[in-house]
C-alpha cells in the first residue's frame, strides 16, 4: 500500500483533515440550487461569488428552455467522439456561429475548455518550436505546451520589456514561436496588453494564442472579447475558449483558420479521443449567444456591478490587486488569514473561494470574487458589510 500513499499522499490527505478538523476547508461545499446571485450551499441560502457564470446565463430561462428543448430530440449524449456520430446539426451551429463571432474562417468545439487548450497548442507546436507563456497563463495553456512536447519559456506577468527580451534572445533557434496569454487573468481579472503583443509578436515573427476563457461575454463592446476590447480583429493566430464562463454551461472551442481547423480536428488529441460535446450544452450556448445580442442589459449590469464593487472595495480599504474586469481578487498575502476570512464571510452569508498555495505563491494569497450581473445592489451591500465586518476582525483593512 505505501507504494501508492506515500509521504506526499500523507501529506496532503493530513493538511486536508486538519483544516476540516479546524472547520476552515470550504472548498467544494454541497450546492443545491442552481448558480444564481444566490445558491443554495450546505442547506442555507448565500450571496453567490464563488462563479464564473458572469451572465447568470447558465439559469436564463431562454437558456434553459433551449437546453430541454435539445434534451429531448438527442437525449443526454451522443454516443460517440466528434469524427464518429457525435456531430449533430447544433454542432455544425455552434461552430458557425463562434466563427461568425470572432470573424474567423472556421471553429472546433471541445468537451470542455480545458481540451480546447490542449488541443490548440499540441495541435500548432512540436519539438523544435517555442511556446511563450506569460507566467500567470491558466494551467491548460502549461499543459498543453508540456503535451506538444516543444520547448517553453515564461515571461513575467504582462510585461512587454521581459516578452521582447525573450524573443530577441530566442530568434532564430526554433522552427515556431507562440505567444500564449489569457485574455482576461482568472485570479487577478487584468487584462493582457493585446496591442503590444500583438507589435511584438509581428516584429519577431511569433504567433498569437488568447485564452478568451474570461473574455468572452465579458469585455468588448458586444461582449466578443479581447480583440473587440482592443478593435483588433486580427490581434490574434488562434483563439481558443470555454463556454463554462459566458454561458455558464460546457465546452470549449478553437476559432481560426479554415485549414489549420481542419488541421486541428485530425491531429488533436483532445478532440479526437473524447466524446463529444452534448447537444443539450451546444442548443444552451446558442442560446447564451443570442441573449448576448438580444439582452444587452446584462452586459451592462455586469459592468455596473464591477465599477460598483471595485469602488466600494477599494474605499473600505481592500486590496484588489490590478483587477480591472468581473474577476476581483481579495488580496489577503496570508494562506492561514485567507481561509479565515473565508470562512468568517460563509458563516455570515458570502460564498467565495481561498485561493492559497498551489495555485498561487502564499504571499500571493487571496479571496477571488465573481460578480454576477444578476447581483442585486442590496446583494453586493450585504457582502461589502460583510466584507468589512470579517476585514475588521481579522485585521485585513
Ligand atoms: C483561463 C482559463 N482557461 C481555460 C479554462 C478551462 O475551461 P473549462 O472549465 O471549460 O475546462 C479555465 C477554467 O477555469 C480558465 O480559467
Amino acid at each position: 500500500m505505501h507504494l501508492l500513499i506515500n509521504a506526499e499522499v500523507r501529506q496532503m490527505a493530513e493538511s486536508v483533515a486538519l483544516l476540516r478538523a479546524r472547520d476552515i476547508y470550504t472548498y467544494g461545499l454541497e450546492v443545491s440550487s442552481a448558480c444564481n446571485h444566490r445558491v443554495r450551499v450546505n442547506g442555507v441560502e448565500r450571496i453567490n461569488f464563488i462563479s464564473n457564470n458572469y451572465l447568470g446565463f447558465s439559469s436564463h430561462p431562454r437558456v434553459v428552455e433551449a437546453a430541454g428543448m435539445a434534451l429531448q430530440r438527442y437525449g443526454v449524449g451522443t454516443g460517440g467522439s466528434p469524427l464518429m456520430c457525435g456531430t449533430t446539426t447544433l454542432h455544425t451551429r455552434l461552430k458557425e456561429k463562434i466563427a461568425e463571432a470572432y470573424q474567423q474562417e472556421a471553429a472546433v468545439l471541445f468537451a470542455s475548455g480545458y481540451q480546447a487548450m490542449l488541443g490548440a497548442i499540441q495541435g500548432t507546436l512540436g519539438r523544435g518550436d517555442l511556446a511563450l507563456i506569460d507566467q500567470l497563463v491558466h494551467r491548460s495553456i502549461v499543459d498543453g505546451v508540456i503535451l506538444s512536447g516543444c520547448d517553453k519559456r515564461m515571461w513575467l506577468h504582462n510585461d512587454m520589456e521581459d516578452l521582447g527580451a525573450l524573443l530577441a534572445r530566442t530568434g532564430g533557434k526554433y522552427k515556431r514561436r507562440l505567444i500564449a496569454v489569457d485574455s482576461v487573468y482568472s485570479m487577478d481579472g487584468d487584462i493582457a496588453d493585446l496591442p503590444a503583443i500583438k507589435a511584438l509578436a509581428d516584429r519577431h515573427e511569433a504567433l498569437i494564442l488568447v485564452d478568451e476563457a474570461h473574455s468572452l461575454g465579458v469585455i468588448g463592446p458586444r461582449g466578443r472579447g479581447l480583440l473587440e476590447h482592443f478593435a483588433l480583429p486580427e490581434g490574434a493566430h488562434i483563439i481558443a475558449g470555454t463556454f463554462s464562463k459566458f454561458a455558464g454551461a460546457v465546452g470549449g472551442f478553437v476559432t481560426g483558420p479554415a485549414d489549420f481547423i481542419t488541421h486541428l480536428t485530425h491531429t488533436a488529441s483532445a478532440f479526437i479521443f473524447s466524446a463529444s460535446l452534448p447537444p443539450v450544452q451546444c442548443a444552451a450556448v446558442l442560446a447564451a449567444f443570442q441573449l448576448l445580442d438580444e439582452e444587452p442589459q446584462w452586459h451592462r449590469q455586469l459592468w455596473e456591478n464591477v465599477r460598483y464593487l471595485l469602488d466600494s472595495l477599494a474605499s473600505l480599504g481592500f486590496d484588489t490587486g490590478r483587477s480591472q474586469t468581473p474577476v476581483i481578487p481579495l488580496m489577503i498575502r496570508d494562506p492561514e488569514k485567507a481561509m479565515l476570512f473565508n470562512k468568517s464571510i460563509l458563516e455570515r452569508g458570502v460564498y467565495a473561494s481561498p485561493v492559497v498555495h498551489p495555485a498561487v505563491a502564499p504571499a500571493e494569497s487571496r479571496i477571488r470574487l465573481g460578480v454576477m450581473a444578476s447581483h442585486t445592489r442590496e446583494d453586493l451591500d450585504i457582502a461589502l458589510g460583510i466584507f468589512q465586518k470579517s476585514g475588521k476582525e481579522l485585521g485585513l483593512i
